[in-house]
């Protein structure tokens, strides 16, 4: 991407941020899953990330997440991969059914582009040179997906868009449905919990990994039949959570406070968690050195 072009479409992702906020998790979001998912990886998985990073990431994948967003009126084509739309009212979410952009191009959906982009990176095992895709945007792509299938508006309704066009008040301040689980409730979190530090909203999330939802979490990265990469469960959790959370108590022109943002705070805590988690168990397993797969 060229500096100028950077700079304006950049410019652009900003003023469109503004207007209307149809992007993925926020960038506090983002950033948040990648951090919890660094920390999660292996030795070898550390190494390939840092490869594939351009120098002035220094290392730090966290930095890039939200690099999809950034870019994604500059890649056109790749808008429909933020998410994926579900029939209304159904709550419920199917690959073949779903998986489609608005014409109707196949696979071309958030769940799609995990499969693609981590179908891309397993090329790194063979040899740096025999792929014509760019893995660094392939790492940047999937990083990043991955924190999208889990915000459950990323997999709502097709007739609202995902809560884009529900129209609600968060405190006081007018803005739509999915924008609240994009960014409001972090922001909100983030003033009345954490002095406005994501870095200790990402302590705390960290904390309850390793002791708060101990039972759970050595499962959350594990697929069925040890796939390399499972999504549609992530895809089929999300919409749920939307039907049961997200949907519920906000019909257009409802006014959201207190008791809408403390009791789906700690959906969005695990949600990010379960994104941080799930993206580690991903890359160490298609970064494991082959000596560690053969003995698989
Ligand atoms: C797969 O990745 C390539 C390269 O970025 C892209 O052109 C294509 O649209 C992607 N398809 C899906 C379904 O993600
Ligand atoms: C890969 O993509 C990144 C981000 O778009 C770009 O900066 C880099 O130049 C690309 N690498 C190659 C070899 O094309
Ligand atoms: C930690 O887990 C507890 C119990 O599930 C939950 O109530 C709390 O909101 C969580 N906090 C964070 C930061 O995830
Ligand atoms: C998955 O892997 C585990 C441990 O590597 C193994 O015990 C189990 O049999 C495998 N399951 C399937 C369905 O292949
Ligand atoms: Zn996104």
């Amino acid at each position: 991407m060229g500096g100028n072009g950077f700079l304006l479409a950049w410019r652009f992702v900003v003023l469109l941020q503004l207007i209307s906020g149809v992007l993925g998790w926020g960038k506090e979001g983002h950033y948040a899953t990648c951090k919890i998912a660094e920390e999660l990886l292996t030795e070898d998985a550390k190494a390939v990330v840092k490869h594939l990073l351009p120098d002035y990431a220094g290392g730090d994948l966290a930095s890039l997440c939200s690099w999809p967003d950034e870019i994604r009126f500059h890649y056109h084509w790749s808008a429909a991969l933020h998410y994926v739309d579900t029939p209304d009212f159904k709550c419920n979410y199917e690959y073949c059914r779903d998986c489609h952009d608005s014409s109707g191009h196949k696979d071309m959906c958030v769940t799609g582009a995990i499969y693609n982009y981590t179908r891309q990176l397993e090329a790194v095992g063979d040899s740096y040179a025999i792929t014509n895709y760019n893995l660094t945007e392939a790492l940047l792509f999937l990083s990043h997906f991955v924190g999208d299938v889990h915000q459950p508006l990323h997999v709502g309704f097709t007739g609202d868009l995902g809560g884009n066009t529900v129209i609600v008040h968060w405190y006081r301040r007018k803005t739509n449905l999915h924008h609240v689980w994009d960014n409001m409730i972090i922001d909100s979190a983030l003033k009345t919990f954490y002095q406005s530090d994501l870095s200790q909203m990402i302590q705390a999330i960290q904390r309850n990994i390793t002791d708060g939802w101990s039972n759970d979490v050595p499962s959350w990265g594990d697929c069925a039949s040890n796939k390399t990469v499972c999504p549609d469960p992530y895809a089929s959790e999300s919409i749920k959570l939307a039907c049961k959370y997200a949907y519920r108590n906000a019909t257009p022109g409802s006014t959201l406070t207190d008791g809408y943002f403390l009791s789906r705070l700690p959906i969005v805590e695990k949600r990010l968690a379960q994104a941080g988690v799930r993206l580690a168990a991903i890359l160490n397993r298609v970064f494991a050195s082959p000596k560690q797969t053969a003995r698989e």
